[in-house]
């Protein structure tokens, strides 16, 4: 079965500054194992991407060593409120670290978000890492300055609904859901191995998030490795790896009728393109199995976190091949495609 290239919005390489969890090669090859085709990059890296200078950088060394199209959002700080806007064109969006997350970006004042909300180009993609009341402010401010804004990894009851109250009034809010907060509760994944930001849920957020799927535009992976032994230590860094295993996981829902395959199209390329305004790519289309058996297990996947939340879960359906501007660049396990074959989407 043909499906078009995925497109995963939220995505975090580790390269600069962390390369031995994950780079831009690794990270990308991952993408194109898991039947993405174009990536967006966050932007809380060491140093962090948060003006022309670490963006002309990061994406430098992305068009060295990605094996899919890429872009790279920009991270909004104290510091950068009035320089932003003329890195828009060249960047995925601005994020918002709104609350508590892995790395040094983060918003405290309210001021400072509205600065934020008023520079940043209304047409441009405006995303927020913003939980319970935070998001609840979030969404205020967004209607106040009457502009768009996607929230990142909606995970709780309350959070869904709240979104739904939004979109029920007209505001212009959109949003993603995570794999692990769509398949696990915190229950699953006791001790460090489930440090996540946001946290996962119980069952009734579990199950009000899949009630509400007519309110999820995107599903995004929120890709965010850490090796095995890093997250087994006292003080684990939060993030799951999850590239390789999200269409696994949701072709198994498909098999399940918990999803339609339109669901799945829809949520994690039609969407995703039209809320961040990503180019279409010629002659490009993953071919999936819908009947493939299989165990997801860490071993052989591409990403260097070495890890899975979802280690012993059988699948139904998998990737067979990924096609990118005309070239195979994943077929039998394998991916083909050069370091560097990946273009910047702008
Ligand atoms: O669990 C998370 N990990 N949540 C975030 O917001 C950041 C991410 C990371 O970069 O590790
Ligand atoms: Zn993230």
């Amino acid at each position: 079965m043909r499906l078009p290239g995925l497109i995963d919005p939220h995505v975090h390489m580790r390269e600069p500054g962390a390369t031995y969890k994950e780079d831009w090669a690794s990270g990308t090859a991952a993408a194109v194992a898991g039947g993405f085709t174009q990536i967006l990059a966050m932007p809380n890296t060491e140093p962090p991407v948060v003006d022309g200078a670490s963006l002309a950088h990061t994406v430098s060394l992305a068009e060295a060593k990605a094996h899919c199209d890429f872009a790279q959002f920009l991270g909004a700080t104290a510091e950068n409120v009035h320089q932003t806007a003329d890195c828009a064109d060249q960047s995925a969006g601005l994020k918002l670290y709104l609350d508590q997350t892995y790395g040094p970006l983060r918003l405290e004042s309210l001021d400072l978000w509205k600065a934020h909300f008023l520079a940043w180009p209304k047409d441009r993609p405006l995303v927020a890492h913003a939980e319970g009341r935070s998001m609840a402010a979030a969404i205020l401010m967004a209607a106040l300055t009457d502009r768009p804004l996607h929230l990142a990894h909606v995970a709780t009851r309350e959070e869904i609904l709240l979104v739904r109250a939004a979109k029920e009034k007209g505001l212009k809010v959109t949003c993603e859901v995570t794999p692990h907060h769509l398949f696990l509760t915190s229950a699953d994944l006791p001790g460090g191995r489930g440090e996540v930001r946001p946290r996962l849920g119980s069952d009734e957020d579990v199950r009000a998030l899949w009630e509400n799927l007519a309110v999820i535009d995107c599903f995004a992976t929120d890709h965010a490795p850490h090796t095995a032994a890093e997250k087994d230590c006292p003080d684990p860094p939060p993030g799951f790896p999850g590239l390789e295993t999200a269409l696994p996981l949701f072709l198994t829902a498909v098999s399940e009728g918990r999803l339609t395959l339109e669901d799945v199209v829809l949520r994690m390329s039609d969407n995703v393109r039209k809320i961040f305004k990503i180019p279409t790519q010629p002659d490009t289309w993953i071919e999936v199995d819908l009947d493939a058996k299989r165990e997801i297990t860490a071993e052989g996947l591409y990403s260097k976190a070495g890890w899975t939340p979802f280690e012993g879960w059988q699948t139904r359906g998998c990737v067979q091949q990924v096609v990118l501007r005309g070239e195979t660049v994943f077929q039998h396990g394998k991916v083909l495609a050069q370091p560097g074959f990946g273009n910047r989407i702008r």
